[in-house]
């Protein structure tokens, strides 16, 4: 089938390689010309796990081809609209002009029947208002939120947990939705559920679907605060909730908090969004989950600081991790990077190290100090800080190797992921957040 994805960004990018990879034949268009110069030579413009692999076998195929000229999205069956939308400058909710542009910029090329289907993450009610323009072309719009996860997007792109396809109810959208199912077919061959819903329900679905997720992450981390207090430990509190098959033990992971550029970004335009349509109460919960969130960076600030003996003017900490998460290179909102950037802040001499983050690390804070290797960062600090959760901090690392670089025995685990017991037997001051 042919099809165009409008916007190559890390939705977008993953989009086209994985749909090429399953036999259709895709353009990306992107308004980067930069981006689309290196995804067209194969290499992935951000790391993600399997990606560059998938874009080289594409581009050589012959059947991925990038563009920075919408023109050329022109006789696809199926144009994916997979470009962002952050929060606006000033406020929570979604800044739209992207879609919007992206929509403009199709529109003189859309056919009837030619299908464009919505994948990034929009506020409930934006099908509705961007309807009308698409179909005096002849052309239906269709919502196919997108659920893959940073680091998995592969994976998640070719083997989705679940395919939602939302529709206008007119003859148009049924056909859309039988073409959606032929573009996905292997997924759904192998077990995909494919849930076809009306526009809104498909919209809402995304947004509620990462309300949740917070509020999981956000309810561990309020018991990590209560954990702390009472003398217990969040993690075999997980532990035990988790064996409850209602619960489950997935994003029940306490530490410093979610960040990236989907889950702190969708709950507020999701909140802004309900006030918009006079249900702002029923959602009014997202804004605890927020602070709660947003009041881990202070506590692993504070522990480091405490460990420290309240003053961490001049010494040397060395921060482990910077991406929002492992297998990444994202920095948006990441926590891991806030720490960093607050211990600076109180005089801290910080070194940051992290295994794909740190280029764009250190464009966005030249004030911090990096060191590539993890070893470098360890050699002579006072205290150690992990905050994103890479294999070389978790397994690799030896609280007896560490021991033989660092100035200090002193390490504070923002993510809740080493053996405690381990490095306290091996002369460390251990912290983590909400254990014993
Ligand atoms: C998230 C959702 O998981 C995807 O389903 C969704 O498609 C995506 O947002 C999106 O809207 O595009 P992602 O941002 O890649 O995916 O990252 P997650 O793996 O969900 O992690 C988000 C944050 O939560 C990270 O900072 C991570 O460290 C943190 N986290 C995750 C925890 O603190 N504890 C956990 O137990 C799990």
């Amino acid at each position: 089938m042919r099809m165009s994805v409008i916007g190559c960004g890390y939705l977008g990018a993953v989009h086209a390689a994985a749909m090429a990879s399953i036999g259709h034949d895709v353009i990306g268009i992107d308004v980067d010309a930069g981006k689309v110069a290196a995804l067209a030579d194969g290499v992935a413009p951000f790391f993600e796990p399997q990606l560059e692999e998938l874009l080289q076998e594409g581009v050589a195929s012959g059947r991925l081809r990038f563009s920075t000229e919408t023109a050329d999205a022109a006789g696809a069956a199926v144009h994916f609209l997979a470009v962002g939308t952050p929060q606006v400058a000033g406020g929570h909710a979604a800044d739209l002009r992207f879609v919007d542009a992206a929509v403009d910029a199709l529109l003189p090329h859309l056919r009837a029947g030619d299908v464009v289907a919505g994948k990034s993450t929009v506020p409930v009610g934006t099908a509705a208002r961007l309807t009308p323009r698409i179909a005096q072309t002849g052309a239906a719009l269709v919502w196919n939120p997108e659920f893959l996860r940073e680091g998995w997007a592969v994976h998640d792109t070719i083997m989705p947990d679940r395919l939602v396809v939302g529709i206008p109810q007119t003859s148009a959208g049924e056909e859309a939705a039988a073409l959606l199912r032929d573009a996905y077919a292997p997924a759904i061959e192998a077990g995909a559920p494919f849930l076809v819903t009306d526009l809104a329900t498909a919209e809402l679905v995304k947004g509620a679907a990462n309300a949740f997720l917070a509020t999981k992450i956000s309810f561990i981390n309020a018991m990590a605060e209560i954990a702390e207090a009472a003398g217990a430990d969040v993690t075999l509190l997980a532990d035990a909730l988790g064996h409850d098959t209602r619960i489950g033990r997935r994003y029940l992971g306490s530490g410093i908090g979610f960040g990236g550029g989907c889950l702190p970004k969708d709950i507020r335009a999701f909140a802004a969004r309900a006030e918009e349509l006079g249900r702002g109460e029923a959602v009014g919960f997202l804004r605890e989950v927020d602070g709660i969130n947003l009041r881990r960076r202070d506590r692993a600030v504070q522990l480091v600081v405490d460990a420290l003996g309240g003053l961490v003017f001049g010494r040397r900490v060395a921060v482990l991790g910077a991406a929002f998460k492992p297998f990444s290179d994202d920095i948006r909102d990441s926590p891991a990077l806030d720490v960093a950037v607050r211990l600076r802040g109180l005089g801290a001499d910080v070194v940051v190290t992290d295994p794909a983050a740190l280029e764009n690390a250190a464009a966005a804070h030249p004030q911090l100090g990096y060191a590539p290797h993890r070893d470098d960062a360890l050699r002579d600090a006072d205290a150690v800080v992990i905050v994103t959760e890479w294999d070389q901090y978790r397994r690799e690392l030896t609280p007896q190797h560490a021991g033989s670089l660092v100035a200090g025995r002193v390490i504070v685990d923002g993510r809740n992921c080493l053996d405690a017991a381990a490095w306290r037997a091996a002369g460390w001051q251990y912290h983590g957040m909400g254990r014993r």
